[in-house]
C-alpha cells in the first residue's frame, strides 16, 4: 500500500462536483484515509508548487488554488501515486483522454480540476505539509479480508 495526496481545486467547489470526483476515485478502490477543506494560504500554495515557482505560469496557480477553498485529501491503493494519476489524466486538457477527470470535467490547464503527487517522495512531502498526523485515519477495510 502507498500513499497519494490529492487536491480538488477552486472550480470543483464552485460547480458543485466535489461529490461527483470523490465517488469515482471511490468507485474505483481507492481508500480514503484523510480528507478536509481548505481556504490556502499564499504561503501553504507557494510552499505546494515551490519547484514551479520560476515557470511563467507560477503567480496565476497560485493566484487560482488561493481563491477559494480545496478540498485536500490523502487515498491509499497499491502503486497510489501512478493509478492516481492514471484516473487524473493528462496536464493539459487537450490532452487528457476521455474518462479521465481531467478529460472529463476540464477545458483550460489553468483551471485544471484536480492536483495529485507525481511521485511517492512528492506524495510524502505533500500529504506532511497539508495534513497533520491525527488527521489521518488508518481504518480497517473489510476489502482486505475478502481477496
Ligand atoms: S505535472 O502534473 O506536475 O506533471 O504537470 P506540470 O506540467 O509539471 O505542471 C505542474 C503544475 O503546474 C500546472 N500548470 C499550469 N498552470 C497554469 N497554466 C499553465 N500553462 C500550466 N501548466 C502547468 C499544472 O496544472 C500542475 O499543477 P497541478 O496542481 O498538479 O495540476
Amino acid at each position: 500500500m502507498s500513499r497519494c495526496f490529492t487536491m480538488l481545486k477552486p472550480g470543483v467547489v464552485n460547480r458543485r462536483l466535489v461529490g461527483e470526483v470523490i465517488s469515482r476515485l471511490e468507485k474505483k478502490g481507492f481508500k480514503l484515509v484523510g480528507l478536509k477543506m481548505v481556504h490556502v494560504s499564499k504561503e501553504l500554495a507557494n510552499e505546494h508548487y515551490a519547484e514551479h515557482s520560476d515557470k511563467p505560469f507560477f503567480s496565476g496557480l497560485v493566484d487560482y488554488i488561493t481563491s477559494g477553498p480545496v478540498v485536500a485529501m490523502v487515498w491509499e491503493a497499491d502503486d497510489c501515486v501512478a493509478l492516481m494519476r492514471k484516473m487524473c489524466g493528462a496536464t493539459k486538457p487537450s490532452e487528457a483522454v476521455p474518462g479521465t477527470l481531467r478529460g472529463d470535467y476540464c477545458i483550460h490547464t489553468e483551471r485544471n480540476i484536480i492536483h495529485s503527487s507525481d511521485s511517492d517522495e512528492s506524495a510524502e512531502r505533500e500529504i506532511n505539509l497539508w495534513f497533520k498526523k491525527g488527521e489521518l485515519y488508518n481504518w480497517k477495510d473489510c476489502e482486505d479480508d475478502c481477496f
